[in-house]
């Protein structure tokens, strides 16, 4: 059967490929300790999963849902965002209800690019930009997040005719895979260069609860004039660990919403009102949760950290997301090492090469076992030894 050309030109799904390879290695009997993936494996609060039973008993939760999504929802969303970060939204025009943030991040391409339009997209990065992309027959244009620059990319040295010619532009901080953290003036620049190059910012702020060490990551819409040209998402995965649940929203920038809202008006009528409702008492009355989920990761990752000092592993702690982005060993490639780790020592790890062509010589570790499989995860890993300078180094 002959599919389209838009269906043909969608990227492969890259953690498709790796959830294959860790099945296939646990069909063999192995017990693989997977970091590969980026799913909590905490279950969302009680009283989130209360809030959907009681609803989806109310036969008024069983009717369509109004298209935009219930108003009560919205509300929800309006106090979460002036609680927790001091942004005022537009209950009507401010606020888009998503199916979780990817829905989002692939509409915004589809709502605003025409062929062979230009999208600025962060390299390493989320792999799932790149297929709105494709959807829209536009063209990513990479930039390099480099460890020198603290991951934040450099728009100096995006030509002028580049910026000129993108719509879009993808960041995201708390970062994925690098778990970088951006900065309030890192904003502001970003607010302006998009605004004298009319590109609509589009910040993907999946793990804006996940900061350590004291420090809470900025949101976008903190920065003067962001809300006059981009938008923020945010999405219930990670902060809740609602991933199953596929609950999200986009705030900001009145004509980007409005756009996003006029696609879904044509594709979907909004989310199950069960959902809302859990996913509003989540963000009304769950606010200490993310700070024992701070805490409960925070806590993986100095174990983590500790433990690959004493193999003579050496990475940079990450300051936010679940995530730490570390150096192969010598002499391999990002897919050869995690391979390694797959084979002989049963764990997993995303190659960093998936995260885009400056991801080579990373791997990304998801924080998302317990402690306990952490630390085995590295003795195992130690007992390859593949790390020639053994306990010597000094952490960063
Ligand atoms: C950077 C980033 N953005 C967006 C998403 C999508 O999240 P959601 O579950 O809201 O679709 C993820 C999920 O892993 C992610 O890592």
């Amino acid at each position: 059967m002959q599919y389209s050309k838009t269906l043909q030109s969608l990227p492969p799904q890259y953690f498709s490929s790796l959830v294959h390879k860790v099945n296939k290695a646990k069909a063999e009997g192995k017990d693989v300790i997977n970091l590969g993936q980026g799913n909590p494996d905490q279950p969302a609060p009680e009283k989130i999963v209360d809030e959907l039973n009681r609803s989806s008993r109310n036969p008024a939760s069983h009717k369509y849902s109004p298209f935009r999504g219930k108003d009560s929802f919205k509300k929800a969303i309006r106090t979460f965002y002036h609680h927790e970060y001091g942004v005022s939204l537009d209950l009507e025009k401010e606020i888009a209800i998503l199916f979780g943030g990817k829905s989002g991040l692939i509409e915004l391409p589809i709502c605003f690019c025409n062929k062979g339009d230009l999208v600025l997209v962060p390299d390493p990065g989320y792999p799932d930009y790149l297929s709105g992309i494709a959807m829209a027959s536009a063209t990513p244009y990479f930039l390099p997040l480099m460890k020198e620059r603290n991951y934040l990319p450099d728009y100096q040295s995006v030509p002028a005719d580049i910026s000129e010619k993108a719509r879009l532009l993808f960041l995201n901080y708390p970062n994925n895979p690098t778990g970088a953290c951006a900065t309030m003036p890192f904003f502001e620049e970003t607010a302006s260069y998009c605004a004298k190059n009319g590109i609509i910012p589009v910040h993907d702020f999946a793990y804006g609860a996940i900061g350590f060490d004291g420090q809470k990551p900025p949101s976008f819409m903190q920065a003067g004039h962001a809300k006059d040209v981009g938008i923020e998402i945010y999405t219930m995965s990670k902060t809740f660990n609602m991933a199953g649940w596929r609950v999200g929203f986009a705030v900001g920038n009145s004509d980007v919403i409005e756009a996003i809202n006029l696609l879904q008006d044509h594709m979907y009528v909004s989310i199950f009102p069960a959902i809302q409702d859990a996913a509003s008492i989540a963000l009304s009355e769950c606010n200490g949760y993310a700070a024992e989920l701070v805490n409960m990761y925070e806590d993986r990752r100095n174990t983590f950290m500790d433990a690959c000092r004493q193999i003579g592993w050496h990475g940079n702690p990450p300051p936010g997301s679940f995530f730490v982005w570390m150096p192969v060993a010598d002499g391999f490639s990002s897919e050869a090492f995690a391979d390694l780790l797959l084979q002989q020592a049963d764990v997993a790890v995303a190659p960093g090469s998936g995260f885009g062509a400056y991801g080579e010589g990373f791997v990304r570790i998801g924080l998302v076992e317990s402690k306990e499989r952490l630390l085995e995860a590295v003795n195992r890993i130690g007992k390859l030894g593949i790390f020639t300078d053994r306990g010597q180094k000094t952490f960063p």
